[in-house]
């Protein structure tokens, strides 16, 4: 089981976008996937059409004293080989039990030891704040994907970002590789180039030496949820973020090899 935590402090730039694709790619390339949807706006829930009221099953029961299996809250999608855990809104109130429960930081490393093993990836869509979700997301990873959009307030947030994933490599002891993905990017603009070329200088060969493009087809409801062959889609979207699937993969095995 390889564990990644799609991840920036900054909102609206694709992480859910990235961790809809990125999942969906690695199903349709037969690999066992669950999504898990850590944010109390539950974007990734909606995608799969579960609605948040009344409260569904999910990920905040994962907090509970005597938590359920990660199984018993995983659904089924239309994808085959994709299953996703849906977010709750009290989702926003885990913080404030922090105080009192212990141990919270690990529920969701906890839950994964002890039924994980039935996916080949779980990939973890983190809410755009730095709070106890993330921290359990990232304690249980092993690899941090960070969408950061191509526009220069972002490289602020990619900064910040990547001082989170030290700290808490720092703190459990366990290598925490980190791989930047530039998203939302319009080639047409100059300020695009200019942030992509920044980051690119600054991060070297951790950033993806390509990006995702603006393609709105790729916003549209079903196109990340649904089974239907990718062929029924010839956006540019898609096919980039199955480039970086490959490119995300690729990193990973040198990355085990050179911890071997
Ligand atoms: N490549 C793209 N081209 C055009 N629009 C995109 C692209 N990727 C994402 N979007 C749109 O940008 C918006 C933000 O994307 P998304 O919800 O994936 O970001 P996010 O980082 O998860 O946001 P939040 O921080 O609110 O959770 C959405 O409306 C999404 O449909
Ligand atoms: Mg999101």
């Amino acid at each position: 089981m390889r564990v990644w935590a799609i991840a920036n402090q900054k909102g609206g730039v694709g992480k859910t976008t990235t961790t809809l694709a990125l999942g969906r790619g690695l199903a349709m390339r037969g690999h066992r996937v669950l999504l898990v949807d850590l944010d109390p706006h539950a974007s990734l829930t909606r995608a799969f059409g579960v609605a948040t009221d009344p409260q569904p099953t999910g990920v905040l029961d994962l907090f509970d004293e005597q938590p359920p299996t990660l199984a018993s809250v995983a659904r089924s999608t239309e994808i085959e080989n994709l299953s996703f855990v849906a977010a709750q809104t009290p989702l926003a109130t885990l913080e404030r039990r922090s105080a009192t429960q212990p141990g919270l930081g690990l529920a969701l490393s906890n839950a994964l030891a002890r039924g994980g093993h039935a996916w080949d990836h779980v990939l973890f869509d983190c809410p755009p704040t730095l709070g106890l979700l993330m921290v359990n997301a990232l304690a249980a990873a092993d690899h941090v994907i960070i969408p950061t959009q191509t526009e220069p307030l972002a490289l602020h947030g990619l900064k910040g970002m990547c001082r989170t994933a030290e700290m808490i490599q720092r703190s459990r002891h366990r290598e925490l590789p980190v791989s930047i993905l530039p998203t939302l990017y319009d080639k047409r603009t100059r300020t695009g180039a200019d942030t992509l070329k920044a980051m690119q200088d600054e991060y070297g060969e951790r950033v993806w030496n390509d990006a995702i493009p603006n393609d709105t087809r790729i916003c549209s409801v079903d196109v990340l949820t649904r089974s239907s062959p990718a062929a029924a889609y010839p956006g540019r979207g898609l096919s980039a973020y199955r480039r970086a699937l490959d490119w995300l993969l690729l990193t990973e095995a040198r990355d085990t090899e050179q911890a071997a």
